[in-house]
This record gives structure tokens, sequence and C-alpha cells, in this order.
């Protein structure tokens, strides 16, 4: 069969919102035949097609063998469609059309980890975007939903053969092979179609829903990691509970399965009853793996589980709206894991990675709306915007209704739209709707870019005790975005008596009525003056509690007013805030270290006893990565390192005493949760770091002994960290134990290869010496992010011999894994802020590049990278 290119699709590869056209055909039922055999696959599929407009019949499709196709029975000859590279268009097709397709594919050879490859010994899909056209020729879309029927068959050297939804035949096919039949009821895009076909051992269990419906609960690993499959399932059965608690939703279908895979581009996908889990964000251990790997487990399977309802039941009309199921699951589960650890901690984590990543893209080349409205490779766009702020918007409109509001307006939405494939205006309707508040001007936060810039003011007068703070937005140009509108923004705040350390009632008319305790205040203009009355000494203003909103604040506090905050604040989460704008200040305005360091020597004892998980957070000094971030040119990474280092040894030396005696007074055992005994191995940790830069070297035998003795990641981790970091003498034995002890798990093996390539002092050479090693494997995602997270953890080795590391590496991947290439390459997107003559150089080391990679993937995320 002849491919001819298609001088439409490849001249002109941006698609644009405004283009949308509804497709012209759906597809009733799919019958789908997957037979794999070592060095191909088969791929037959029946689809009973309808037309439903005017227009061509197009089945979209990439990297295919088309063998035969037929309409209604009768095979096409070549004359009756047009095939080029990306699709099949059939003209003047019947209105009913049954059409039959065979294709052959490749997952053999499949490095993409796109559509059905294999991973060692497993064979699994990943369709999410559009890789289901890469199993076979098909209306690839998210707004045309169908009835699946799946067969799989293959050599019975695989044991477990799954698909989507209820299992209703299995059997033999001759000797040496056999199938199975999976049908699953509900409607659904091609894009939340799954297969998996290996050798897998699995943990079992079951829930009963609020329906009474008996859900078997299905987790697929490796034997030996089975074990590691206990807290996931645990989670998994947490989730459930909590979504019909929190918003009355259920499960659909009798089985939920989760298979866990090492090769995967990404964290997990929601897959309709057959989930797909990188190891990594499945296995949970504390012997294995971290606490904070195990929190993340535990919300990406919420997160997973969650979009079982925003996503696959209600899903996405196209790939624009993708922040519709991404950033309302991501703020859905956000909400579950405040309930798993203290809500303030969360919400601290989920602001430092806001912070880190979504407020540096959003201000850099990369910076577009959380709706973009075009876009040249989908795949680009799974960004912390989309997921990041699209879940800030949605925490905006829930803080703004309150609980029982925000419920009403879910409740419709659902009402509305269950078995649809919608819009982010239907899921602003609904919300306004069910609620009864008009929340149309939100729209705006998801088509504008940029970090709005929130200005406060306040000015007291004593004879009247009244306080009037004054609020202005403002938004930086964007060249591409020249219409800017003003945003709603609520603003959370408390006021606070600095005589008696107190919060103020407050008394202000303007207030929104949420049914919490904070104050609220809605800016929906360009500015506002609002009025407190009846406070007898000029108030400490805390503002944004709990980030209400995602914005820049500048507000005239003196540092001795954040140094209050960081004693007085009863909000955990702007105690924390508070202590980051003094450190930034310090840090990055060159404000004397002083004042923070007597509040922490001061305020920390306390906080220990009482909530060691926060006082682990209150300890955070922002990285120098974030500290870069917030510099937009002459960035000197030396500089950076060196201020932050210097206020490091400073605390390090105040604290003197106080580190060695908290670290021995600290015991895991006595703590009565996880979250509590996560707080205590943390401040251990930070214990140890601080007691480093003490210069006792008595702290390597403390860390050595920390290492042997214990049998906890998170702890075990830590030591090995303060040795290695700080070339300790038992540092290369430390390392070799930890190689041995865990030779056979590829998840504590990554954290042996970034802690290496995350050394402060770490070289060319010993990068060279990593990415050479017998363990390192170009076509593991999880393995390649940890030699290149680690050395993006210090920006000065980064932007120096790091920038080659991350070329090459995009180069390769150009061409086998364009998706994971063109995300690791964002980051060299801020390469425009370095001080010459770094930035020169990286510019060019980046055109260099762009002359030699071919990717939609890497061209797209290197133009809009140059294009500063
Ligand atoms: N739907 C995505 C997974 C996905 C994204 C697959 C892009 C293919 C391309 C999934 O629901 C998801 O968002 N996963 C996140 C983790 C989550 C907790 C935010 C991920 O994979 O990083
Ligand atoms: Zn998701």
């Amino acid at each position: 069969m002849n491919i001819v290119a298609n001088p439409v699709t490849e001249a002109n590869q941006t698609v644009y919102l405004k283009d949308y056209q509804k497709p012209s055909f759906l597809v009733d039922t799919v019958d789908l035949n997957i037979q794999v055999y070592a060095d191909y696959t088969k791929v037959s599929s029946i689809l009973s097609m309808q037309r439903q407009t005017a227009g061509d019949l197009v089945l979209l499709g990439r990297d295919l063998e088309l063998q035969s196709i037929k309409i209604n029975g009768v095979a096409l000859d070549a004359a009756e469609y047009q095939l080029d590279s990306e699709q099949i268009c059939i003209k003047n097709a019947p209105d009913i059309a049954k059409v039959e397709i065979e294709v052959i594919i490749h997952p053999e050879s499949n490095t993409m980890l796109e559509g059905l490859y294999q991973a060692g010994d497993l064979f699994v899909t990943q369709n999410e975007p559009e890789g289901f056209r890469k199993i076979t020729y098909y209306p690839d879309r998210p707004d045309v939903l169908s009835v699946f029927t799946t067969r799989v068959e293959a050599d019975k050297k695989y044991p477990v053969l799954l698909a989507n939804g209820n299992l209703l035949e299995t059997g033999e096919v001759g000797a040496e092979r056999h199938f199975a039949i999976w049908e699953d009821p509900t409607h659904k895009p091609s894009y939340l179609f799954a297969c998996v076909i290996g050798d897998l051992a699995v943990l079992k269990d079951h829930y009963v829903t609020s329906e009474g419906r008996n859900v078997a609960l299905e987790i697929y690993a490796i034997e030996k990691d089975i074990p590691k499959c206990q807290i996931a399932m645990n989670a998994l059965k947490h989730s459930m509970r909590w979504d019909e608690e929190h918003y009355g939703r259920p499960y659909d279908l009798d089985n939920y399965m989760i298979v866990a895979v090492s090769q995967f581009n990404m964290g997990a996908m929601e897959n309709k009853g057959l989930n797909i889990f990188n190891t990594s964000c499945v296995l949970a251990d504390e012997e294995y793996t971290t606490d904070a790997a195990i929190m993340r487990v535990q919300s990406v399977i919420a997160h997973e589980y969650f979009h079982n309802w925003t996503g696959n039941r209600i899903t996405c009309r196209d790939w624009f709206q993708l922040c519709l199921k991404e950033g309302l699951t991501v703020y859905r589960d956000q909400s579950f894991s405040e309930d798993l650890q203290s809500a303030a901690v969360q919400r601290i984590d989920d602001v430092e990675v806001l912070k880190a990543h979504q407020f540096p893209e959003d201000s850099g080349p990369l910076s577009h709306p959380p709706r973009p409205d075009h876009f040249v490779e989908i795949n680009n766009f799974y960004t912390a915007t989309v997921y990041e702020k699209g879940a800030e918007i949605n925490r905006m409109m829930a803080t703004l209704l309150g609980k029982e509001k925000f419920r009403q307006g879910t409740d419709e939405y659902f009402r509305r739209h269950d078995g649809q494939a919608v819009t982010v205006e239907d899921w602003i309707s609904s919300l306004s709707a069910g609620s009864g508040v008009d929340l149309s001007a939100f729209l705006n936060w998801y088509n504008q870019p940029g970090t709005p810039k929130l200005t406060a003011h306040g000015e007291y007068d004593a004879s009247t005790q009244r306080y009037r703070l004054s609020l202005e937005q403002s938004l930086k140009a964007h060249a591409k975005y020249p219409n800017l509108k003003d945003l709603p923004i609520p603003v959370a705040l408390a006021l606070f008596n600095p005589k008696t350390g107190e919060q103020y009632t407050l008394n202000c008319a303007a207030l929104i009525e949420n049914g919490v305790k904070d104050g609220v205040y809605l800016l929906d203009q360009q500015s506002a003056v609002i009025e407190f009355s009846g406070l007898s000494e000029q108030p400490v203003v805390s503002l944004l509690r709990n980030f209400s909103a995602p914005v820049n604040l500048e507000f005239n506090y003196s540092d001795a007013e954040l140094a209050f905050l960081l004693q007085h604040e009863t909000n955990g989460f702007n105690q924390w805030q508070a202590t980051q704008t003094l450190l930034e200040r310090i840090l990055l305005e060159d404000h004397p270290a002083q004042i923070y360091i007597d509040a922490i020597k001061q305020t920390m004892p306390n906080v220990i006893a009482q909530d060691p998980l926060l006082a682990s957070r209150l300890f955070d000094v922002a990285s120098e990565g974030y500290l870069a971030s917030r510099i937009d040119q002459d960035y000197q990474p030396e500089v950076v390192h060196e201020k932050r280092e210097a206020l490091l040894n400073a605390l390090a030396t105040a604290l003197g005493e106080f580190c060695k005696e908290t670290y021995l007074s600290l015991d895991v055992a006595a703590q009565a949760d996880f979250s509590q005994a996560m707080g205590v191995r943390a401040l251990k940790n930070i214990m140890l770091s601080l007691m480093a830069r003490q210069g006792d070297h008595q702290v390597f035998d403390l860390a050595h002994t920390q290492y042997q003795d214990s049998s906890n990641m998170s702890e075990r981790v830590g030591a090995l960290k303060v040795l290695v970091w700080n070339d300790a003498p038992q540092a290369e034995q430390a390392l070799q134990d930890f190689y041995h002890r865990y030779s056979d798990e590829a998840l504590a093996l990554d954290q042996w290869f970034m802690i290496q390539a995350a050394h402060p002092k770490a070289t060319a050479e010993r990068i060279a010496y990593l990415t050479s090693h017998a363990d390192y494997d170009l076509g593991t995602p999880n393995r390649i992010r940890s030699v290149s997270g680690g050395l993006n953890a210090n920006p000065i080795n980064m932007w120096s011999f790091g920038v080659a590391h991350f070329i090459d590496l995009a180069k390769y991947l150009d061409e086998k894994n364009p998706i994971v290439g063109a995300r690791l390459l964002q980051q060299l997107s801020r390469w425009y802020s370095l001080a010459e003559p770094q930035r020169s150089q990286t510019q060019s080391a980046l055109q260099a590049l762009h002359a030699q990679v071919k990717s939609k993937n890497v061209v797209e995320t290197l133009n809009s990278m140059l294009a500063v």
C-alpha cells in the first residue's frame, strides 16, 4: 500500500480551538481483535458508524500497516479512499457504514511508549491523548464515544489478558495460544481504551459501593512487588468512599483493575476500569519507598480514580478542554490528600509545586492559558499550567461558593452532562446554575495566560480605629494576548493585634459569606478599597490565606511583621508563606537574615513539639531553582548558590546544640500516625543536614548509624544524602551498600542514581559514569528522570555541563521517545534569564539542536523556547 505524505497536515500543523467541528460520523460499537505475536501484532476492527453531519468519513491512523478495509462487506479499492501518513479519508460514505479494517503494528519495537508497546515482558497501551490511532484506524478524538468489545489473543506464556469492562469469555487457540473477550458497557472515547498482556501476579480485594454494588478490586504487578501494592489498595478503597461522601459519586462497573508498569511516560492513566500506572506511582512500602513517594502514590491513586467521574463519564469535547478534566481532578485529589495528612501541610506542598513550576512556566516563553487556543502537539500541553493553575481556578470557585454551594454546583454538572463530551463553558454554567452564583468571570482565568500581580496597601487611622486596605490587580502585557481582562480574585485574609498576638474578629461589610470563618473578599475589578473597623491597634494583616488565589502578592510588609506572622499566624499555610516571603527578601533583596534566624529559633521548639510535620516545612528554604525563577535577567547561579549557602550556614551556627539535641530527642516510634512519623523523619533529616553544616564530624557517624539501622527508606535516603553530598568518609561504602541491597529494586536504584547526580559538586565525569552504568536505561523514563532530575537540583551544574546532557538527551529522544524528550527539554526554558556568556552559549546550543530534530514535540517546544 502506498502511503503519500499529506501536504495539508504537514504544512499546516497548528490546530486551533476556533476551528472545532463536530465529527461527521459517530461510532455505535467497536469490535476489536488484537492478536499479539513475537514480531508483529494484528489488529482487526469492526466499527458500526452512523452519519451525524455532512462530510467525509475520516479515520485517523499513524504508523499502521493497512492490510484491508471494507465498508458494508465490500472491500474498498485504492481509488475509493485517500490514505496518508495521518488518516484515511472516505468521500461519499454511506450514512450507515460497517467499517472493517485490518492492520499490522509493531509493539515490540515501539520505543515511544504510546499506543500498544512492549515493556520488558509486558504489552500495555497508553492512548491519551492520541495513541489509539497507533493501534488502528479510528475517529480518535474525545467527542466520539462508543461501546468497546475487545478480544485479546496471545501466547500462553502471557497468562494475563486484560481489557476494559467485564470478562465475557476465555478459551484456547491451538495448544500454544489463548484468548479473552472483554466488554465495556459504558460509552467511552478511544483514549480510555486499554489492554494488557503479560505474566503478572495480582492483589485482590473488593469494595461495596453506596449503591450496594460489589466491585472486585485488582492490582497487577510482578510477583515480588505484590506486597508493595497494599497501600495503593487501601488508598483506592479510601478514594471510592471519599468520592461518595464528598461528591455523591459511586463507582459504576463490577471491577476496577490497576496494572503497574516500569516503563511509562507519565505517572498514571485513568483508562476505564483498567488504570495503568507507572510503578513509581503505585508501589509503596516504607522499606523500599520514601514517605514523599508514599504520599504521591495515594494521591495518584485517588486522582485516577476520581477521573472516573471527572474525565471518563464526563469527558472533554476536544483536547483544548484538557484542563476541564485535569484541573478539576487535581483539585479533587488535592482535597483528598488534605484529609490524609494535615490540610495546611498538603496546601504548602501543593503551592510549592505551583510556585516552583507553574509560576516560572507562566512568566517565560512557554506561557499559555490553562485552556490554550492552539497547539501543534497536544502532548506538549500536559503542563503545570493546565494541571496546577487549572486546579487553582477550581479552588478559587470552591472558596467563593463554600462547601454547600460548590456541591450543588458539581451535582448540577453531573446531572446535566453525565455521558457527554463537554467544554469549560459547560462546567462554569453548571456550577453557576447549581450554586445560584454567576461564575462566568472565571472563564477569563481559563482563557488568558500570566500570573496576576496583586498589589495591596494598608492605612490605619488610630483616631477612628479603622483600617483601609486597598487592592489592585495588574497583568504583564503578553505579546500573543493583547486584550487581557481583569480577573475575579478571592482574597482570604485575617488581621492580628500586634500587642496581644491575637486575631481580630473581622468587621467589614464587603466580605463574602461562604460559611467559613476566614474573611474572604472578592476583588472582581481592577482595584478596590475595603475598610475594617473596631481595631484598637494598627493590625498586622495576613493576606491570601491558604493561597486563596494564584497571584504574586506585593505588600509592603516590614520584615518584623513577617517575623510576627511566622510566630503568630494560626493558619499553618500562611505561617509558612510569611517565612518564605521573608526568605526571598533575604536571598534576593539582601535584607538582613538575623530577624529570620531569631524568629525560627524562638518558634521552632514549640512547633516541633506540637506538629512535627508542619515544623519540617517551616524549615524550608526555597531551592536555588525556585530562587532562579524569580530572576528574569542576569541570573548568576553561583551568586544565588553562595547567598543561600551563607544563610543556611548562619542558621546552622545560630541553632548550635539545638540541632543535635532535637535529633536525639525525636522518636519516630512514639508518633501516633503515619503523617506525624513522616514529620519526625523529615525533621531528623533536616537536623542531620544542619549539623553537617556545623562542621562537627560526629554527624557522619550519626548519619551512618541511621543509614544502617533504619529499615525505613526515608531515613536511609536522608542519611545517605548527608553522607554523599558532604563527601563523608563513609560515603562510597554506603553508596555501594545501597546499590547491592537494592540491586533488584528499580525504584530504589532510581534514588541511587538521583542522589549521585544531585551531588552539589557533581561533575560531567560523574554524570557520564552514571549514564554509562550498566543499570542506566534510555528506554525507561524513570531512570532517565532520576539522573536528569538530580542534575537539575543544582543550577550551577545544570547550567554548565548539564546543558549538553539535556541537549544530547533531547536529540536522542526526538526519535525514540519525543514525548519525554520535549518534556525534559522544557527544563532549559529559562535559559534567557542567564547572565552572559552562559545565555548566548545556551541559546546557540538550543539553536544547533533545532537544526537536528524532527518530532513535532521537540520542534514545537524549541520554537516556543527560542521565541523570547
Ligand atoms: N490522564 C493523565 C495521564 C496522561 C497524561 C496520559 C498525558 C497521557 C498523556 C492522568 O490522569 C494524570 O494526570 N496523571 C498525572 C498524575 C496526576 C496525579 C496529576 C501524571 O501522569 O503525571
Ligand atoms: Zn489526570
